[in-house]
C-alpha cells in the first residue's frame, strides 16, 4: 500500500520527462487526421485551432495556408496506411490513433516509431506531390518532363507527379520538430530526420513511368507516358520490409558531433536505405502499459496462415478460440438486358478464431 503512490509518482515524472523532451513530438502533427472536415483553413488564424503542431508548424501553416489541406488528407492517409499495413502484426498500429497524446510504444525510439517516422514523410511529400498534379494546389502544377526520350513509340504526356515540389514542402512541414535548436535530445532528433530521410528514399525509388494507350480502336500504337508515384500503400509495404530488418544503433561523439552507429556491428556506418531505432521493443504478446504493448489476446488470428498472422505467432503460443460469424454475401446474380445486375443476400458462417 505505502510503495503504489510513490510508484505512480515516478511514473507520471518519467512520462513528463519525456514530454518535455520532445521525444515524439515530429509526429504529433498526425493529429490532423482528427481535424473535422468541416473547419474552414482559409485565415492564418485557423492555424492556432489545429492540433498536435510545434510553433514552427504553426508559422509554416500560415505562410501556407492553401496547403494545408492536403497536410490534413496526409495525416490521414499515414494513420489509414499504417494500420493496414500492420493489420497482420502483433503490433498493428492501432495506438497511432491517440496522436497527439502517444503511448510509450511511439514515443520512445522504436523500430515502431521509426516505421511511421519514415511513413509519415513519404506519406506527407507523396500527397502534396499528387495534389500538384490534380491541380489543388496554387503553388505547384505537373513535374517536369524528362530529358531523355521514353523510347520508340512512346511519347512524353499527361501530367507527372510533381515529386520535387512533394519533397521540398514535405520535408519543411515534417522535419520541422526536429529543426527546433532547444527541446529535445540531439540523437533521437538525429535519429527521427534520418528515418524521415528514409521514408523520402523509398517514395523517391517508387517513382515509374505509367504509361496510357492511344491509337485507331485501341491498338496501341502510340502511348502517352509520364512519371508517377506509386500507391502510398505500396510504399508503406516497402517501408515495413525494412522496418522487419531495421537497425538498433547508439550514438557515438565525433568530434563535436553526435554520430548514429550500429550496435552490434559498428565498422559500417548507417545505410541511408535503413530504418534505425535505438530502444529495442517487448514482443507485444502481453499486456504491458509501461513498455506500450497492447498484447494479442482477444485479437483475431488465421489458422491456415503460416505468417506473422497466424495463430501461433499472433497468440505467441498460447492457444486460440473458435467462434463461429456471419458473413454476408451477394449471390444468385443475374444479367438484366440492359444493363444491370440483381442479387440476392446469402449468408454463410464461417469459423473464425481469437487469440487466448
Ligand atoms: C473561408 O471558408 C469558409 C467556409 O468554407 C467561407 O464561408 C468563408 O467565406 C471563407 N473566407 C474567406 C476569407 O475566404
Ligand atoms: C489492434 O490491436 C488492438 C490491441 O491488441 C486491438 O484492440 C484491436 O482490435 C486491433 N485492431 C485490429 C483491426 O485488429
Ligand atoms: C488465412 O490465410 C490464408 C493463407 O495465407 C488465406 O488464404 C486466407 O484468406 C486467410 N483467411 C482470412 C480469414 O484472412
Ligand atoms: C508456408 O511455409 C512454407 C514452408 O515453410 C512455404 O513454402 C510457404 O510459401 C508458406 N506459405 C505462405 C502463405 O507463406
Amino acid at each position: 500500500m505505502t510503495l503504489q503512490p510513490r510508484r505512480r509518482v515516478s511514473l507520471a515524472v518519467f512520462l513528463s520527462l519525456l514530454l518535455q523532451a520532445g521525444i515524439s513530438s515530429g509526429i504529433k502533427w498526425l493529429a490532423l487526421s482528427k481535424t473535422p472536415s468541416a473547419l474552414a483553413l482559409n485565415q492564418t488564424q485557423h492555424c492556432k485551432q489545429l492540433e498536435g503542431l510545434v510553433a514552427s508548424q504553426v508559422q509554416l501553416c500560415r505562410s501556407n495556408l492553401e496547403l494545408m489541406h492536403t497536410v490534413v488528407q496526409a495525416a490521414r492517409e499515414v494513420v489509414k496506411t499504417c494500420r493496414k499495413t500492420f493489420s497482420d502484426m502483433r503490433w498493428n498500429c492501432s495506438s497511432i490513433e491517440r496522436a497527439p497524446n502517444y503511448l510509450l510504444d511511439l514515443e520512445r525510439g522504436t523500430r515502431e516509431s521509426a516505421f511511421v517516422y519514415a511513413l509519415s514523410a513519404a506519406a506527407i511529400s507523396h500527397t502534396i506531390a499528387r495534389a500538384c498534379t490534380t491541380g489543388d494546389l496554387p503553388g505547384c502544377s505537373c513535374g517536369p518532363v524528362p530529358g531523355e526520350s521514353p523510347g520508340p513509340g512512346y511519347r512524353w504526356g499527361g501530367c507527372a507527379d510533381n515529386l520535387y515540389y512533394g519533397l521540398l514542402m514535405g520535408s519543411k512541414f515534417s522535419d520541422a520538430p526536429m529543426k527546433v535548436k532547444k527541446s529535445g535530445g540531439q540523437t533521437n532528433k538525429l535519429m527521427h530526420l534520418h528515418n524521415s530521410e528514409v521514408g523520402r528514399q523509398a517514395l523517391k525509388a517508387s517513382l515509374e513511368m505509367k504509361c496510357k494507350c492511344h491509337g485507331v480502336s485501341g491498338s496501341c500504337s502510340i502511348r502517352t507516358c509520364w512519371r508517377g508515384l506509386q500507391e502510398l500503400r505500396d510504399i508503406a509495404l516497402d517501408l515495413k520490409t525494412r522496418y522487419l530488418s531495421a537497425t538498433k544503433v547508439v550514438h557515438r561523439p565525433m568530434g563535436t558531433h553526435k554520430h548514429l552507429v550500429p550496435k552490434d556491428i559498428d565498422v559500417r556506418p548507417v545505410r541511408d536505405t535503413e530504418l534505425i531505432y535505438l530502444q529495442s521493443s517487448p514482443d507485444f504478446c502481453m499486456k504491458n502499459e509501461k513498455v506500450g504493448s497492447h498484447g494479442t489476446q482477444d485479437r483475431q488470428c488465421n489458422k491456415t496462415s503460416n505468417g506473422s498472422d497466424s495463430c501461433d505467432l499472433m497468440c505467441c503460443g498460447r492457444g486460440y478460440n473458435p467462434y463461429m460469424d456471419k458473413v454476408v454475401e451477394r449471390c444468385h446474380c443475374k444479367y438484366h438486358w440492359c444493363c444491370y445486375v440483381t442479387c440476392k443476400k446469402c449468408e454463410r458462417v464461417v469459423e473464425r478464431y481469437v487469440c487466448k
